[in-house]
Formats: structure tokens, sequence, C-alpha cells
């Protein structure tokens, strides 16, 4: 049988990673594969000497590189929305399967890529894109396919998580942890993407395509990020009993989905909340399998590019078993995608964890409750901290209450004459089953 022929676009982090997991497995792989994967391309401005590219050619061309005969797979790990669209349509348009590491790509254009992959008959996979190392898009697209999924939650960005466990349990600054996470090559190129939350609402909107079979929409995913956490609301949630941690949340409600992405308090016992480092983990709630957790290293050369080449071996069956290569199984696991509405961030529901400073005046904690119940709002615990300088700490964890109740709520707490500081709020999530 005849090699498959193999363009690596980039080679950076992922991309040199891929490259020699390729060389280093290339035996284990040929097994698996049946056949050999030869690598005819790298794309990339740089000299590489540190890596073996003997017999390559070597080209800063992308678009050339593309439409190469002697290429048919492309792997796309260039990151980054150009040019990756125009160099992905064009192997797209040239027949070539393609392979990307690129969140950032799909989330904003991949209902359009997936459409001309289609009208090309070729594929494109993208186990890479979410939570590293673990194969999570293989789980919703095939492993969980014979299931309704209610919801899921996910630690889904290894840089935001390697922050907030470094911050807690070593008392660390965040610039200084942000920086070692770029060193370990775990930050995006703009790491504002991982500390503000918008990496892992890309990973989301493609988690969240797959569960439900719905279109990628990106634009409509709620997202804060982790920069506001402080080591005060750390140690009272602990207090409390629960840790802080960045999740993406999907889930299926009555009149719609819920996509969001922010800071959460989570039961101390739950697995997902003893999930540290830059390991991310997915929990999975589904019918009739119950729920289902996945766990395993989120970012860094090695993962990602277990990833990157698990498809390529899958592509390469593929194009052993199909005449025309067009793949198996859909792109978003759905023949026929559905019309669900994604619902305002007004309203989902969900619990919450409020702090708030306040003067030591009597009847204040009345006043807050008073409010609360008046919203319909219920109160789960309360808590007086110790006093900071001349205010006192107050925190409450609610029942979940839809958000638009929660801001009419926080806004009256906010006016109240005793109350000084922004009410700090982070949503609270039980992950019961
Ligand atoms: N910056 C990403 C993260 C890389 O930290 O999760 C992996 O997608």
């Amino acid at each position: 049988m005849k090699p498959v022929r193999l363009a690596i676009l980039g080679l950076g982090t992922v991309g040199a990673g891929a490259l020699k997991l390729l060389q280093e497995n290339a035996a284990e792989i040929q097994r698996r594969t049946g056949r050999e994967i030869q690598i005819t391309y790298v794309g990339t401005r740089r000299p590489r000497p540190d890596l073996n590219l003997e017999g390559i050619k070597q080209s800063a061309d992308l678009l050339e590189i593309a439409r190469q005969d002697d290429v048919d797979v492309v792997v796309e790990v260039i990151g980054g929305i150009h040019p990756a669209y125009e160099v992905v349509m064009e192997a797209i348009k040239h027949g070539k399967q393609v392979v990307t590491a690129n969140k950032a790509l799909l989330a904003k254009h991949g209902n359009e890529l997936f459409k001309a992959a289609d009208a090309n008959n070729v594929q494109i996979m993208y186990e890479s894109a979410v939570a590293g190392g673990i194969p999570i898009i293989k789980v919703l697209r095939e492993g969980l396919s014979a299931n309704r999924i209610e919801w899921l939650a996910g630690i889904i960005n290894g840089t935001g998580n390697f922050i907030l466990t470094e911050m807690r349990d070593k008392g660390r600054a965040f610039a200084d942890v942000l920086k070692e996470a770029q060193d370990l090559g775990y930050a995006e190129a703009d790491p504002t993407f991982d500390v503000e939350g918008i990496d892992a609402a890309h990973k989301l909107t493609l988690l969240a395509s797959i569960a439900f079979g719905i279109p990628l929409q990106f634009d409509k995913v709620y997202t804060e990020g982790i920069s506001k956490v402080t080591a005060q609301d750390v140690k009272y949630a602990e207090e409390l009993g629960y840790r802080i941690k960045h999740l993406g949340i999907a889930r299926r409600a009555a009149k719609g989905v819920e996509l969001r992405v922010h800071p959460t308090l989570i039961p101390e016992d739950q697995l997902i909340a003893n999930v540290n480092g830059v390991m991310n983990a997915v929990l999975v709630n589904a019918t009739p399998v119950g729920s289902t957790l996945y766990y395993g290293a989120g970012a860094g050369a090695g993962p990602t590019a277990s990833a990157v080449v698990a498809d390529v071996v899958d592509i390469v069956r593929d194009i052993s078993y199909t005449e025309d290569g067009a793949g198996t199984i859909p792109h978003f696991a759905f023949e026929n995608l559905a019309d669900m509405p994604i619902l305002s961030s007004e309203e989902m529901v969900t619990g919450y964890y409020l702090r708030v400073h306040v003067e030591d005046q009597t009847g204040v904690l009345a006043k807050i409750t008073t409010i609360l119940s008046e919203k319909g709002i219920g109160v789960d615990a309360i808590m007086q901290q110790t006093r900071l300088k001349d205010l006192i700490p107050i925190v409450i964890l609610t029942d979940p209450i839809t958000e638009s109740k929660m801001n009419e709520a926080v806004a009256e707490i906010q006016a109240l004459p005793a109350v000084r500081d922004e009410v700090a709020r982070i949503r609270l999530e039980a992950l019961d089953s």
C-alpha cells in the first residue's frame, strides 16, 4: 500500500511535538494504521536544526504546500485565524484531509469550513483543539453516541487551571505563574485568551456542537475569565467546603442551551474539584450512561501531539477503508443539525457565592437577606468573616436562580448605604448527576 503523505504546517510547540512523535513512534503507529505515514513537507519560516527534517521539503509558502500533489493530509498547527483559514480552505478545495489544533479558527469559522469539507469529501479532525491529550471529541462523537447528552462541565484551559492551582497552593502571584505557563508552552500566543476565558469559550463551542448537534456559536457563549478571582474568595469558598475552578458549561435546558465559561464554586468532594495544575477534566452527564469523567493534561507539546497524531491515524485508516475518504462519522456527530436556541446569560440558572463588604451597622445582614428573599432567592449558607480593617465581609451561598434575578438582587444590595466595595459574585455548581 502507498504511504499516506503528510504536510505539517507550523513547527511551534504542537507542530514540532507532532513531528517528533510521528518519528519516534513510527513503527508502533504503522502497526496501528497498516501503512506508512510519510512527512513530505513542513511549513516553517525558520530553519530548525534541532529537528530531524531529513528528506522533508521545507517552505514558508503554506498555501503552496496545501496544493501539492504529494500531500494527502494537511496538519494545520500554526494557530490564529489568518492565514490558517485561507490555508485550510485551500487544502480542502484541493481534496486534502485536514487535521487542526486550531480551536479559535473552528469556533469562529468551523461552520463554513465543515461545509466546504463536506462538499469536497474530506474530513477536518480536531481532537487536539479541546482538552489537550484527553480524547474528548472521540468520546462525544463515538463513545457516547447512543446517549442524550444533558450537560457537560469541564476544566478546559490548562493555563488557567495551572494559575489558580499555584495561587491557591503556593500563594504565588498571578503574573509570575502566567510567565511560567508561557515558558512551559501552555499559554496561547496571546495569553489574555487563557486568562479571560476566550480559549475555554472556543473549546466549549466545539464541545457543545458535538454534544447537542448544533452549529458552532462562539459569539453566544457567556465568557468570564479568572482575572477577578481573589485569594480572599478562594479562602472563603474553602471554608464552606468548595473549590473555585474555571469551568466551561454546556447544558440542555427547557428552552434552549446554556453555554457559559466562568469561575465556579464546586463542592470539594467532586473529583473535578481536585483537578490541579495544567490538568484538564471534562464531566459529561448523559442518559442513560449517567456521569462519566475524563481527565488528562490539557496543554503542552506531548499531550497535544498525542491528539494530533491520533487524528492522523484515524484519517489514514479512513483513507484505507473508504474510496473517497469522506469518513464514517459526521463532523458534529449528527447528520442533521438541531435548531435549539442558545439562552442569553440572563436566562441561565446557577447557584451563587456572594461576598459583600459591609460597615458594622445593626440590621444590614437582615436587609441583604430580605432583598434575596424578595427576589425568591434561597440562601444555602451565610457566614460572617473576620473584620478586614473597618469592614465586615459577609459570604452567602444561594440556591440556583436565574442570572436576571441575581442581577436585580446584587444591584439592590450594592445600593444599600452600608455596603462598600463591589459585591463579588462567583457562580456555584453542585454538578449532581
Ligand atoms: N492555552 C491552552 C491551555 C493550550 O492552556 O489550555 C491548550 O489548548
